[in-house]
């Protein structure tokens, strides 16, 4: 049966206290939009909307970025969960399989709670999915009786003893498409908030001999972001299955809890991830490599065997081929490293290609930017560049070449050449003893 994903991601989300729309803010470096849409895309569905609102501009953009397919349509009233899902009629006009609706703000749903979903579809019109809740609080009651879903009762129109009630809704909620619509569209705002809750399809398609079910999954699975502390407790839930997962795929943190993965971040075995590594998004790891304290990482590659940090900067476009390495306080950016090839201390490494084996001394930088346009600085194999020597791109340095140390390089130095660019030292014997006493005579004086 083919499935479509509706999101809702209309939402302010105002206990965020925030000018971003609530579902861009993000979850281990991804919009939690981006998060909802990665679970949903387990289901391999045949047409995504997304309902956007508050930012709707960049809700959109996000959501593009992770499925250029994806359908953005408008809410311009944010008056409630069921006119969200109604906005996206128009969209699926034509659709026939199954609906399945997702909020923008439940980042954290599983690919096999999903697919239950989806399976208990075969027996029930309306699917629910519900958690049992350790501290209820605001989330909406399932009124269950036996396997039936009778109604889901929103906090604020709860009565006491429907408030009992700890089995929760998610807010996710699968139907046939037309099914759903046909229910979204009896929904009337008369209720304690004056909005169209979604949830009250339940207790309608209950009253047409509908049958609904709710299916339960951990709590953990439907945590719903409202607030920055709810954010935060997301991130330390996303990071403490980020490290469990890296320990039991055989990689070693002697300090998980100071080790901050994103949500794409994937190391491969036998590679060791010292104390306070972060990385952002895009990042791969090869077998063996060596992460050293205090890195962070973001838009790289690093191969097999090579050594990073500690106190390295890779920024996006870095891609350090086998056994490279790249030391403290250097900085790559759109770089290429050869294999073997070492940038030791202190270094800015931009737009360049180093070729294997070559070495770059401490405190050199390719000057990439000349205040307009960025350059390229290719290096050969087998290069030694010595310390402190400027590489003003675009520049070609050839294979086995040398620069001098202190070099400011313009111009480039074919094969095995040697280039120096600095000015002749001058010697003058006995002058550093004559200075002293002339400066020591100055200051007795003042
Ligand atoms: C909703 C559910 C509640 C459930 C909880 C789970 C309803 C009426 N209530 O409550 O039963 O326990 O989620 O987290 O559905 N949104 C729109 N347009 C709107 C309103 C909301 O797109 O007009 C989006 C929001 O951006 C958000 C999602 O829908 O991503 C949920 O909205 P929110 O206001 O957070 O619902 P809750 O009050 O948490
Ligand atoms: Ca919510």
């Amino acid at each position: 049966m083919a499935t479509a994903l509706i999101l809702l991601a209309a939402g302010k989300g105002t206990r965020m206290k925030s000018d971003l729309p609530k579902v861009l803010h993000p979850i281990a470096g991804a919009p939690m939009l981006a998060h909802a849409m990665r679970a949903g895309a387990a289901l391999a569905p045949e047409r995504v909307v997304v309902v956007a609102g508050h930012g709707a501009k960049l809700v959109e953009d996000a959501a593009k970025a992770v499925n250029p397919a994806a359908q953005i349509v408008l809410q311009p009233r944010q008056d409630g969960t069921a006119d969200a899902v109604a906005r996206a009629a128009p969209a699926l006009e034509g659709f026939t399989g199954d609906a399945l609706v997702l909020y923008g703000d439940t980042p954290f749903l599983g690919p096999k709670t999903l697919r239950r979903m989806v399976e208990a579809r075969a027996r029930h019109d309306v699917v629910v999915l519900g958690f049992e809740a350790a501290d209820p609080g605001r989330y909406g009651r399932l009124v269950m009786v036996g396997e039936q879903l009778e109604r889901i009762v929103e906090f604020k129109e709860g009565k006491d003893e429907e408030l009992q009630i700890t089995f929760c809704n998610s807010g996710v909620i699968c139907a046939n498409s037309r099914t759903l619509f046909d229910l979204v569209a009896q929904v009337n705002n008369a209720n304690a908030a004056g909005e169209y809750y979604l949830t009250d399809i339940v207790g309608i398609a209950r009253a047409q001999g509908l049958s609904a079910t709710a299916i339960a999954c951990d709590e953990a699975e439907t945590l719903g972001i409202n607030s920055r502390t709810e954010l935060a407790t997301a991130e330390a839930a996303f990071q403490a299955r980020a490290r469990a997962g890296a320990l039991e795929n055989g990689v070693t943190l002697p300090a998980p809890e100071t080790v901050h993965f994103a949500f794409d971040t994937t190391l491969g075995r036998d590679t060791v991830v010292e104390q306070f590594v972060v990385f952002g998004p895009g990042v791969t790891v090869e077998a063996g490599a060596h992460v050293r304290a205090f890195s962070h990482l973001e838009g790289a590659h690093v191969s097999r065997g090579a050594v990073v940090g500690p106190y390295a900067r890779l920024r996006p476009g870095t891609q350090l081929a086998a056994g490279a390495r790249i030391g403290n306080f250097v900085e790559t950016k759109n770089a290429e490293i050869g294999e073997g090839a070492k940038v030791n201390h202190l270094s800015y490494i931009g737009d360049a290609r180093l070729g294997r084996g070559t070495n770059i001394g401490a405190g050199t930088i390719t000057c990439n930017y000349d205040g307009v346009a960025k350059h390229r600085t290719e290096i050969g194999e087998n290069a030694f560049i010595g310390s402190d020597t400027m590489l003003v791109a675009p520049l070609r340095i050839g294979a086995g070449a040398m620069t001098a140390s202190g070099s400011v390089i313009t111009r480039d130095v074919p094969d095995d050449g040697l280039a120096i660019a600095r000015s002749e030292q001058v010697t003058k014997p006995g002058m550093a003893r004559k200075m002293f006493e002339i400066l020591k005579k100055r200051a007795k004086k003042s």
